[in-house]
């Protein structure tokens, strides 16, 4: 096995606004559709929650680190690559649970590192109520799991302690993002690469991305009955 490294870059097709990508793929556009809408259930809703986060994997995993492999097929031998890095998956919760098994059938070996964290309704400030990361020894590259960017105070909290653990790239994955919440996200962490499916241009008093979806939370695990 030889030790030398590529990186497999194919042209960006995308929309490319510096650390940020919102995929303009048919596919996406179709799926995000249906997730908006407000008379899809919670299976469907998850089902297309997976879907959306299988694209954006696959897209925001374009540079990662491969190395020489060659392998024995059963009429000779095949130089081929396998990835080289240490991927970390970190799925905020609740709502970034529903994108972890779509990451994790693209890359099976990845950690997953959950962060627990939900929006004070009061203050749209990040609580932070679960993290099990270890002092050191840091994942090469983290994917933050989030099908929701607001006001981008989740997705800092998380950026912020992956950078206390050390993580030396990370990106960040939302199905939908807030034109605010990425400036604020980009304020902090100029470093970060952004991959969302849409960007909407509004959030409203509530701190509620508009158009947006709703709370992907509640419509993933049909928790409505608790706001009552
Ligand atoms: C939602 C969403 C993000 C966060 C986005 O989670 O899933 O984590 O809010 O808002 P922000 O960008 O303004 O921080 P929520 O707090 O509703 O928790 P949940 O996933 O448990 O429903």
């Amino acid at each position: 096995m030889s030790t030398s490294e590529k990186v497999h870059a194919r042209p960006n097709t995308q929309t490319d606004q510096g650390g940020v990508v919102e995929l303009a793929h048919p596919l996406i556009q179709h799926h995000l559709t249906r997730l908006r809408d407000e008379r899809t259930g919670p299976h469907e809703f998850r089902n297309l929650i997976r879907r959306l986060a299988v694209l954006l994997a696959y897209e925001a995993t374009q540079d990662l680190v491969v190395r020489d492999r060659q392998v024995k097929t059963p009429l000779t031998t095949a130089d081929g690559h396998e990835l080289k890095q240490r991927i970390g998956l970190v799925p905020i919760l609740r709502a970034g649970l529903g994108m972890v098994d779509s990451a994790l059938d693209l890359i099976p070996h990845a950690e997953v590192w959950h962060l627990g964290l939900y929006r004070d309704e009061t203050t749209a400030q990040p609580v932070e109520y679960y993290s099990n990361l270890p002092e050191s020894g840091a994942v090469d590259v983290a994917l933050i799991l989030d099908p929701m960017l607001a006001t981008g105070g989740s997705a800092g909290a998380a950026l912020a302690t992956l950078c206390q653990w050390g993580v030396p790239q990370v990106k960040l994955l939302s199905v939908i993002a807030s034109r605010d919440g990425i400036e604020e996200v980009l304020a902090h962490f100029p470093e970060v690469q952004i991959f969302v499916c849409a960007i909407d241009s509004e959030l409203n008093s509530q701190k509620f991305i508009v158009p947006g979806l709703g709370d992907a939370g509640d419509r993933i695990f049909n928790t409505f009955a608790s706001d009552d």
